[in-house]
């Protein structure tokens, strides 16, 4: 049985880090692949050296695009790569283009698809990842659940063949993170402890929408005169180049109370920074779970969320876009003083799913 792994972009990276490590130790002959969608060193090489991971066996170097160009170029990369490599089963995380290009690629040559982060829905329509993660679902042999609101999401759907729960992967790499030093990032910022709002923000939901990205970025101003805390910015590449071109970025960086950091803090530093802050505030999936362990309270730049639980345990609002509503959030979270357990489970998930794995494909 030949496995391969596939990621393209950041976040798959750093979820399936462990996951790939602990494959190639098992097997040197099973494969480690990358599409390329990400390619900056920040979001890729970085995250790469941060987890020591091996050179990919194949890189597809496909680069960005638009959704039907990157989701074609990388289908059809991974349909000769199966074939020719004979791969068995492939291995997909979450809910990118990468994610749906490979399992399309893997369905239409018979090879059996494994879906890390099965069962997550935002029920937004709008949203390419809500596309990319009901049809890869779909399509998949064994689908592993981060928690039981995922499972039952499946069965709604009528899935329940093949499905594990088996926790959120994000938790084995916060882990293997939070047992070396930690970084001086905030030394380096010169900020203490709780004494800022750590804020990202890059779904295409909000940046190509000029309406919804003034008011996000309405918001970042309003509270630095509101609140003794500054903002610290995280940077994504796409959020930048809308600032750029709506003449945006200039008063960010060149206001007194806001860091903006460009390039983004590597994953180390970002959970750093989500640990230390007062409160996070993103439209990132993976930065709704990161603070929600990390035990931050997070407010999420989004009307709904894929990720319910961290709302239902107390650790997330949703805000959305306008700027009155972030304001108001911002004003509940710093008068509530709540404590949550974080509903992810423990470490081990990428043992876990290849244990379930190998023993079903014997
Ligand atoms: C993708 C995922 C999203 C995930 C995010 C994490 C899809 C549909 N979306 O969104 O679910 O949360 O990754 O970052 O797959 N760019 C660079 N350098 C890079 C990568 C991107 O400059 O290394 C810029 C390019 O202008 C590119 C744009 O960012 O066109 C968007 O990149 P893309 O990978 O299409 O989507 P993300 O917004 O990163």
């Amino acid at each position: 049985m030949k496995i391969a792994v596939i990621v393209g972009t950041r976040p798959e990276l750093i979820k399936m880090a462990l996951l790939i490590k602990e494959l190639k130790k098992r097997d040197p002959n099973h494969l480690f692949i990358h599409s390329g969608q990400h390619y900056d060193y920040f979001m890729d090489g970085m995250v790469m050296e941060l987890f020591n991971l091996p050179i990919p066996d194949h890189h597809s170097g496909i680069g960005s695009g638009s959704h039907s160009e990157t989701t074609a170029k990388i289908m059809t990369k991974m349909e000769k790569l199966i074939l020719n490599e004979k791969i068995n089963l492939l291995v997909v995380h979450g809910d990118t283009n990468t994610t749906l290009a490979a399992s399309l690629a893997a369905c239409k040559t018979n090879a059996k698809i494994a879906h890390v982060e099965a069962g997550l829905r935002s029920f937004d329509r709008t949203m390419p990842e809500e596309h990319n993660r009901i049809l890869v679902d779909h399509l998949s042999n064994y689908l592993f659940c981060p928690t039981e609101g995922a499972v039952n999401n499946l069965k709604t759907e009528g899935i329940t063949k093949g499905v594990h729960l088996v926790g959120q992967s994000i938790v084995d790499a916060v882990d293997y993170i939070s047992n070396s030093v930690p970084p001086s990032i905030l030394d380096k910022l010169s900020l203490n402890p709780k004494s800022y709002l750590f804020v990202t923000f890059h779904r295409q939901e909000n940046t190509d929408n000029l309406f919804r990205l003034n008011g996000i970025v309405d918001a970042i101003h309003y509270l630095t005169t509101l609140s003794p805390y500054k903002v610290v910015l995280a940077l994504h590449p796409r959020t930048k180049k809308i600032l750029i071109e709506n003449n945006l970025l200039k008063l960010l960086i060149n206001h007194p109370h806001i860091r903006v950091l460009d390039p983004p803090p590597n994953f180390h530093e970002s959970i750093h920074l989500q640990q230390h802050a007062k409160i996070v505030l993103t439209d990132s999936g993976g930065l709704q779970e990161e603070a929600c362990i990390l035990g931050t309270p997070c407010i999420t730049l989004r009307e709904n969320t894929e990720r319910p639980e961290t709302v239902n345990c107390g650790a997330n609002t949703l805000a959305g876009f306008n700027t009155v509503k972030i304001i108001d959030a911002v004003k509940n979270v710093l008068t509530q003083q709540t404590v949550w357990y974080h509903p992810y489970g423990p470490p081990g998930v990428s043992d876990k799913i290849l244990n379930i794995l190998s023993q079903k494909t014997k």
